[in-house]
C-alpha cells in the first residue's frame, strides 16, 4: 500500500498501527475539500492493507485536532454545491465508521464542527485535557453537515445532542468524558502513548473477532433489536468456522497466549 500523494494528510504505519495525522497547522487542521478526499484515500487503502490492524487519528501540531470545515472554502457554497459537499463528507466519514479496523480517536486539542464529525465516526476517542470539542456550526448560519446531528443524537441522547448543537457551545474534555463523548482523557503529554496502549491491546485481540464486533454493534444499532440480535447470532456463528476461534480456545486450554492467525 502506498498511501501516496497526500498533501495534507500524513500517514506512518509503526507496529501494525497506522497513524493518520490531519496535518494543515496553518489553519488549525481545517479540513477543505481535498483534505476529506485524502482522508478518504487513506481508510480506503487501510482496508485493504494487511500491514495495518488498528488506526489512530490525529491532528497536527499542538493546538487542534480539527477546527472544522475550511470557512474559507465553505463561504462559496451555494445550495447544490453545499448539498454535494454534504453527501460527500457525510460518504467519507462513514468509511472511517465502518473501517474493518478499529479506529482511535486521539483528539489533542480543538475538535470542533467538522473536526467533532470526524471524531464521532471514530470507533473509541480518546482526549487530551487540552481539548476542547463542540459543533459550532449554528454560529455560522449552517448545521453540522458531515453526519454530526445523526451520530451526535445517537451517542448522546436528543436531549444532549439538541443542547451542543443549537448553543454551539465548546466543551471541556473533563465535560465531555462526563457526558460519554469521550471514552476517556488523558494528560496531553501521554495522549498518543494512551491511544497506541489501547490499539495495542486490541491488536493482541483476534482480529476477525474485532471486526465481527466492529460490524454487530455499527450496524446493529442503526436495526430493530431483535434484527440487531440476528444479526449478532450470525456473526458469532460465523466466528465459530474460524481459524481464530480454535487458537483462541486451544490457547485458553492450553494456559499459553493465543497467536490469532487472523483468519
Ligand atoms: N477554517 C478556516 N480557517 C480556520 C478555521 C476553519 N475552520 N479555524 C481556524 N482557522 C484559521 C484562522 O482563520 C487563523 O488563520 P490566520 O492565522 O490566517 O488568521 C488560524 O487558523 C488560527 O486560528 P485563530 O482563530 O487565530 O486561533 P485561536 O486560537 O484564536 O482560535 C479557534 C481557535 C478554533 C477557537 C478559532 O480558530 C475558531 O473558532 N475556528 C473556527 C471553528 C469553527 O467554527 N469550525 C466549524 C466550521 S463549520
Amino acid at each position: 500500500m502506498s498511501y501516496e500523494n497526500l498533501e495534507n494528510v500524513r500517514t506512518e504505519i509503526r507496529d501494525q498501527i497506522l497513524f493518520v495525522t490531519i496535518d494543515r497547522p496553518k489553519v488549525l487542521n481545517a479540513l477543505n475539500s481535498q483534505t476529506v478526499e485524502e482522508i478518504g484515500r487513506v481508510f480506503d487503502d487501510a482496508r485493504e492493507d494487511d500491514a495495518v490492524r488498528a488506526i489512530i487519528v490525529t491532528g497536527g501540531g499542538e493546538k487542534a485536532f480539527v477546527a472544522g470545515a475550511d470557512i474559507n472554502e465553505l463561504a462559496k457554497k451555494t445550495p447544490m454545491s453545499g448539498k454535494n459537499t454534504s453527501e460527500r463528507g457525510q460518504q467519507i466519514l462513514s468509511r472511517i465508521e465502518r473501517s474493518t479496523k478499529p479506529v482511535i480517536a486521539a483528539i489533542n486539542g480543538f475538535a470542533l464542527g467538522g473536526g467533532c464529525e470526524i471524531a464521532l465516526a471514530c470507533h473509541i476517542r480518546i482526549a487530551s485535557d487540552k481539548a476542547q470539542i463542540g459543533l459550532p456550526e449554528v454560529s455560522l448560519g449552517i448545521i453540522p453537515g458531515y453526519g454530526g446531528t445523526q451520530r451526535m443524537a445517537r451517542l448522546l441522547g436528543k436531549a444532549k445532542a439538541l443542547e451542543l448543537i443549537c448553543t454551539g457551545d465548546r466543551i471541556s474534555a473533563a465535560e465531555a468524558e462526563k457526558i460519554g463523548l469521550v471514552n476517556r482523557v488523558v494528560p496531553a503529554e501521554s495522549l498518543m502513548a494512551n491511544a497506541e496502549e489501547m490499539a495495542r491491546k486490541i491488536i493482541s485481540r483476534s482480529p476477525v473477532a474485532v471486526r465481527a464486533a466492529i460490524e454487530a454493534v455499527n450496524s446493529g444499532s442503526e436495526m430493530p433489536f431483535e434484527e440487531g440480535q440476528f444479526l449478532e447470532a450470525t456473526l458469532f456463528g460465523l466466528l465459530c468456522a474460524s481459524e481464530d476461534m480454535k487458537e483462541g480456545m486451544n490457547a485458553f486450554l492450553e494456559k499459553r497466549p493465543a497467536n490469532f492467525p487472523g483468519k
